[in-house]
């Protein structure tokens, strides 16, 4: 076996009415808390109540920025960040989705760290970051348990990562009640993403023996899932399972990273308006055939474990999950392609693309949709 590292420091609460039960844990992180969430996922799912209620038990006084989009910004990460200081927080409760996850991780750093984007994006902030605490109310970023804040930069119109063992949580509530209201749209494509998480991570070339068993452990609970997510609404243990399977992938990725995939798949979100889980499932396929050219053993150890049998039974059950076709054009895929090769996670894709085998993939991909139902 070869030499490997695991770190994944966050304390994890799992269970319905977990922050009812155990939230006094929040009282060690400080006495003041900003909420970092978006407009609506928080409020929907019962988890602004139950956040609310651990905050007035432990007698913490707290303000509220819920204006994170989807694909956060800088801008609004900075602004968050503003709104923490201003309202002198000791620690962030981030809840909902990937998006106020990741800005909210952001927002701690920024809060007492007024540092340029360059530095924020190379770990370049010499003051204290705040500690965080995050509640998932969907299930597929996996970010209660990465140190990965991914924010757009509307400027250069990219997606960028901001990466540091400070910015794991310090705690998380995971309670899948809190997932229940999602629509089987949301849960498709946030569950698609948590899958590339726990596949990519098993193919990176950065795995290793710690990462892979959950790795498993996630694709083999969310193969079933998306297979019967195409045929009925999901239920309460199917709800448990994908929360579940998300958080392991997280964990995943804590350790490996992303690959190819996930920066491929951005430019299909940030320019083409497709749901990160579904970029990143429209191009899944054509993904593994490249990555089956050097390791065709794990590819099909995948395969089994989702129960696909082959790349065709995972296109068909893929195929009633995706929205709408995607239509690139040459000049875009040579673009996007030039773009992701020069990615860091890239380099972690085995075996190495080229350009040119990122070019076949995206082409690849846009012959999928002779597969997909239409919208
Ligand atoms: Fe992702």
């Amino acid at each position: 076996m070869n030499d490997f590292t695991y770190y994944m420091p966050t304390r994890v609460f799992w269970g319905e009415g977990c922050l009812a039960r155990q939230g006094d844990a929040i009282s060690r992180y400080g006495t003041r808390a900003l909420v970092v969430t978006g407009k609506t996922s928080a409020r929907a799912s019962g988890a602004m109540d139950d956040i609310a209620g651990a905050l007035d038990r432990n007698g913490i006084p707290f303000a509220v920025f819920d204006e994170v989009e989807a694909n956060p910004s800088i801008e609004t990460a900075r602004r968050a960040g503003a709104a923490a200081r201003s309202f002198d927080a000791d620690f962030i409760l981030a809840a909902g989705g990937g998006s106020p996850l990741d800005a909210g991780k952001a927002a701690a750093v920024l809060a007492g760290n007024e540092c340029a984007d360059d530095d924020l994006f190379s770990g370049n902030f010499p003051n204290p970051v705040l500690p965080v605490i995050a509640i998932p109310t969907t299930a597929g970023t996996g970010s209660e348990a990465t140190p990965y804040s991914i924010l757009t930069d509307t400027a250069k119109k990219t997606k960028r990562n901001l990466k540091s063992d400070r910015l794991f949580p310090v705690l998380a509530f995971l309670d899948p009640r809190y997932t229940f209201s999602l629509s089987r749209e949301a849960t498709a494509s946030t569950a698609i993403d948590a899958l590339t998480h726990a596949l990519e991570g098993y193919l990176s070339t950065r795995a290793t023996p710690a990462s892979d068993m959950f790795a498993l452990r996630s694709m083999a609970l969310l193969g079933p899932a998306l297979t019967k997510l195409s045929a009925s609404a999901p239920g309460r243990e199917d709800r448990e399972n994908y929360l579940y399977a998300s958080f392991l992938a997280g964990c995943v990725i804590a350790q490996t990273g992303t690959t190819v995939l996930h920066a491929m798949g951005y430019h299909l979100t940030i320019f083409h308006g497709v749901e990160h889980g579904r970029a990143n499932g429209l191009l899944l396929v054509p993904y593994l055939r490249h990555v089956m050219a050097a390791q065709l053993g794990r590819v099909r150890e995948v395969l089994d474990t989702l129960g696909c049998g082959d790349l065709a039974g995972l296109g068909r059950m893929l195929g009633p999950l995706m929205k709408r076709d995607v239509n690139l054009a040459d000049g875009q895929i040579d673009e996007y392609a030039r773009i992701a090769v020069q990615s860091p996670s890239a380099v972690c894709t085995l075996p190495p693309p080229t350009a040119g085998d990122i070019r076949a993939m995206y082409r690849d991909a846009v012959g999928m949709k002779k597969i997909r139902k239409d919208e």
